[in-house]
This record gives C-alpha cells, sequence and structure tokens, in this order.
C-alpha cells in the first residue's frame, strides 16, 4: 500500500488562509461557535481558527456513520455531543470531508431542534461524486474525485491522521 500526495502541506495551509479571510468578513459583527465534527475535522478546526478574526467558540461532537469501514452504513449516532447550548447562536459546522452527506445531513436536522440563530458549514474537503442526501454547504476547501483520503485529520482505520497532507491510498503492491 502506498500513499501519494494529493494535496499538499503549503496548498493546505494556503487555502486554510483564504477561507479564514472569508468567514471572518461575513460574520463580522458576529461571534462565531465553531462545532468540529470529532475526531476528522479537528486538524482543519484549529487551523482555520487561527485565522479568525471576529470572536468565536469551539464544542465538540462527534457522529458514528462509518465505524471502521471506507462505505457509507447510511447508520448514524449521536457519540458525543456538544457541551453548551446552542440557542440564538451562529453556528459553523467544521466538518474534514462530505462524502455521502449522511453525517452532515443528520447533524444540521439535530442541531436546528435547537434553535440555533444560523447554521453554516465548512468542510475542508467535497467528494461531490458520491452524494447521496443533499447538503448545504457554504464553505468548501478542495473539490476531490471520488478517492479515498488520508491524513490532516483523516483517517483509515484510526491511522494517519497525524500526516500533514492529504494522500491517497493506493493498493497496489500485494
Ligand atoms: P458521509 O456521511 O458519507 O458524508 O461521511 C462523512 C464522514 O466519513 C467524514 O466525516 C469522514 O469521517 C468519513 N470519510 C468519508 N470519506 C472519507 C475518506 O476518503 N477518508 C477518510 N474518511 C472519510
Ligand atoms: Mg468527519
Amino acid at each position: 500500500m502506498t500513499i501519494d500526495v494529493l494535496i499538499s502541506k503549503e496548498e493546505l495551509v494556503k487555502r486554510t488562509k483564504e477561507l479564514g479571510e472569508q468567514i471572518s468578513k461575513e460574520y463580522e459583527g458576529k461571534e462565531i461557535n465553531m462545532i468540529c465534527v470529532l475526531k476528522g475535522g479537528v486538524m482543519f478546526m484549529t487551523d482555520l481558527a487561527k485565522e479568525l478574526t471576529p470572536p468565536m467558540t469551539m464544542d465538540f461532537m462527534a457522529i458514528s456513520s462509518y465505524g471502521n469501514e471506507t462505505t457509507s452504513t447510511g447508520v448514524v449516532k449521536i457519540v458525543k455531543d456538544l457541551d453548551d447550548s446552542i440557542e440564538g447562536k451562529d453556528i459553523l459546522i467544521v466538518e474534514d470531508i462530505i462524502d455521502s452527506g449522511r453525517t452532515l445531513n443528520y447533524l444540521v436536522h439535530v442541531l436546528n431542534q435547537r434553535n440555533p440563530n444560523s447554521i453554516k458549514i465548512v468542510t475542508l474537503l467535497d467528494k461531490p461524486d458520491r452524494r447521496v442526501v443533499n447538503v448545504d454547504v457554504e464553505y468548501v476547501g478542495f473539490t476531490i474525485p471520488d478517492e479515498f483520503v488520508v491524513g490532516y485529520g483523516l483517517d483509515y482505520c484510526q491511522h494517519y491522521r497525524n500526516l500533514p497532507y492529504i494522500g491517497k491510498i493506493s493498493v497496489l503492491d500485494e
């Protein structure tokens, strides 16, 4: 198995900065309440947070739809809920990647029932070819083809999250 670089460390830094500037501008005068979807979104969230200028908070949620599989089972459950109420707040959900869309579709539905003022989504990666359910995403870092990727938070069987780039797994040599 080999891992080829799909998005370099430098490209990640550059794009995160751009997104930070854009989001900061659009939230001027408001507070950004970031909700990170664990565990994959954590590296992107911390880097993005450093590029934001408006006041902001962070909370974390863990949702499971995959287990250790690389394909969707369609089963989504809350593994860890938020610590704080989101009522009346402007919520920015931070995701690593949108694949089928099931995770975010479910999450937005659950969070909307808690009466936030607004919910927007920023995802580092988007695989639109794989979409099963529709999700409205305001900010996308990179649109990528239908490939399984790892690194910068994303895992394969809980490994490779620490790679400083986004890599593509190819199973050639067996
Ligand atoms: P969705 O519900 O199908 O959109 O699944 C989204 C979640 O699946 C992501 O937040 C990831 O945790 C995981 N996932 C989807 N595609 C990949 C991938 O290529 N590499 C690693 N994790 C992935
Ligand atoms: Mg995720």
